[in-house]
């Protein structure tokens, strides 16, 4: 399976992107939802990341995660903090919502860890579904261009108390008709030098063009669509972006 989020991956991503640590769209989405006093849903909500600080500010959150070792992550983070919410276990093609939702929070280029056009459209019109009428969608691409950037690369981590953790991406196949690109990620578990685990998760993302979204939304029913660059509600996106943001209204 691919986009797996095993064991060694949720700790890299609880290492490296802590619970609050924002890229700006943290306060983005505080900013975007102040004042939604409905249901939202985040799916692929990870350890928490964007979940608690929406908690915290009072909004009514729930989130699903397809890897049991995020949510247990997020559990755990959230049981620091004496905050409740439920998280379910389940993917962006066969969550459930028991109500209908105000809003539905897509941060950090999640949705493109759906790596064919078609689970991308299923995915979408779930969410279309699952919203009461007049609820939004807000979801976060990464920029195409950085489709070219993908490249083989090793990163490194401490894993507190005596660990480290290696990671080698290994760029496999760029297939720019598909518009996806494929990577093998080996991580590693060292302590004193000696190599505990081991775990290879194969890796693949989906680049979806701006205007090729905003007519799928159109077709799924969502209007009233706003794109926006930089995490500046409004703004057109420019190519210097690092993300470019939707949001879009259920008809
Ligand atoms: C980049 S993390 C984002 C976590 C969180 N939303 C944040 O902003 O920090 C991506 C998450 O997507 C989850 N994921 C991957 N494929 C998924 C799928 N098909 N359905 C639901 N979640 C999925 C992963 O397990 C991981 O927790």
């Amino acid at each position: 399976m691919n986009n797996r989020y095993g064991k060694l991956a949720s700790l890299v991503y609880h290492l490296d992107k802590p619970v609050g640590r924002s890229f700006g769209d943290v306060e983005y989405y505080l900013e975007r939802l102040q004042g939604t006093s409905g249901p939202i849903l985040e799916p692929a909500v990870g350890t928490g990341r964007i979940l608690i600080p929406l908690l915290q500010a009072g909004l009514d959150v729930n989130g699903f995660d397809l890897s049991q070792e995020m949510l247990d992550y997020c559990q755990r983070e959230l049981e620091l903090r004496s905050l409740k919410t439920t998280l379910q276990l389940a993917g962006f093609t066969d969550f459930i919502a028991d109500r209908p939702l105000e809003a539905i929070v897509v941060p950090a280029g999640s949705f493109q860890l759906l790596d064919s056009f078609e689970q991308g459209i299923a995915a979408l019109s779930r969410f279309h579904a699952s919203l009461k009428p007049g609820g939004r969608l807000l979801l976060d691409l990464d920029p195409v261009a950085a489709i070219v950037s993908v490249q083989s690369g090793m990163r490194t981590w401490s894993a507190p108390p005596h660990g480290l953790i290696t990671l080698n991406a290994t760029a496999l196949e760029k297939d720019y008709c598909a518009q996806v690109t494929r990577e093998m990620h080996r991580y590693e578990l060292w302590e004193h030098g000696v190599l505990l685990e081991t775990q290879l998760e194969q890796f693949s993302l989906r680049w979806w063009g701006v205007q090729e979204l905003r007519m799928a939304l159109e077709q799924l029913g969502f209007g009233e669509i706003v794109i926006s660059g930089g995490y500046q509600y409004g703004k057109t996106p420019q190519d210097t972006d690092g993300i470019i943001s939707f949001e879009a209204r259920k008809l």
